[in-house]
């Protein structure tokens, strides 16, 4: 019998073959809750696609997915699978790359397996509880410490300029701060960038669960540290900005935004 963690891998990439093949397609592409929040049929059909899968192995475990096919949650008890089914969707219909599968299997609250699957790049992001991260078939080292000084750092732009929610001044400090900045357009790839070292730090605004679910999973397993930016820890059902990164910097960075 095939183990979650199989079944998990195999249905990815079959997901991951369904988006490629809608390349040759026309999408059709909606609005959410405003002309920046964009929807297309794939998203819907992906997420269909695994909770399809999920009800028929695994009747007793529960979804969390954006699109909001999956299951009514009221709290972590039992195993949850909180999946994003296409983290970056504009880049998805502007670029067909860099846009990411990113699905957490959580138990009771902890985090026991994460995948984020860079569809374009064929990059597959998996982590187990307790047993390491891995980039494709390649373990991941354990994160070391690095300072503001020599830190790429991931931040959208629209953070540098004002803004209700954040003081943009200790932001500008920031950025000024880093070796440089970086932004990608899907938070599951740039938390799992941080995990495997190609990006010191993200940081965020307001992300959802499906966003961060798998990413977290990745970054314990590296030892990197993630919080929300004022510190606190990271509610794993609610929607929370983020700050994810190598140990030493995560202070650095805590210091200036708070
Ligand atoms: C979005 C992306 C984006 C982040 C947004 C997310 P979606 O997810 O991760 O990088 O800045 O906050 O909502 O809607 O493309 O799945
Ligand atoms: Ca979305
Ligand atoms: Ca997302
Ligand atoms: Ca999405």
């Amino acid at each position: 019998m095939k183990s979650i963690e199989e079944h998990l891998k195999t249905w990815t990439l079959e997901a991951a073959q369904l988006l490629k093949d809608s390349f040759e397609n026309t999408l059709t592409i909606t609005y959410k809750s405003h002309i920046a929040d964009l929807v297309t049929d794939m998203d819907k059909n992906i997420e269909k696609f695994f909770i399809d899968k999920i009800q028929h192995t695994f009747p007793a475990h529960k979804v969390l997915g954006e699109e909001g096919y999956g299951d009514q949650i009221e709290g972590k008890s039992g195993v949850i699978w909180i999946i994003d089914p296409i983290d970056g969707t504009t880049n998805f219909i502007h670029q067909q790359a860099n846009f990411a599968i990113s699905i957490g299997i959580y138990e009771n609250g902890v985090g026991k397996l994460g995948l984020i699957y860079d569809v374009e790049g064929n990059n597959l992001y998996f982590a187990k509880e307790g047993e390491g991260a891995y980039l494709n078939e390649k373990k991941l080292p354990q994160l070391e410490k690095v300072t503001l000084s020599e830190a790429v750092v991931g931040v959208n732009a629209t953070w540098a300029g004002p803004n209700r929610r954040i003081n943009h001044e200790n932001v500008q400090q920031i950025i000024r701060k880093s070796r440089g900045t970086r932004s990608y357009g899907s938070a599951a790839i740039e938390l799992a960038y941080v995990a495997s070292g190609k990006l010191d730090a993200y940081m965020t605004l307001r992300l959802s669960p499906w966003d961060f679910a798998a990413g977290l999973i990745l970054l314990q397993e590296v030892g990197g540290i993630v919080s929300r930016t004022d510190g606190g820890p990271v509610q794993l059902l609610e929607q929370n900005s983020i700050l994810a990164s190598k140990p030493g910097l995560h202070n650095e960075i805590i210091e200036h935004l708070t």
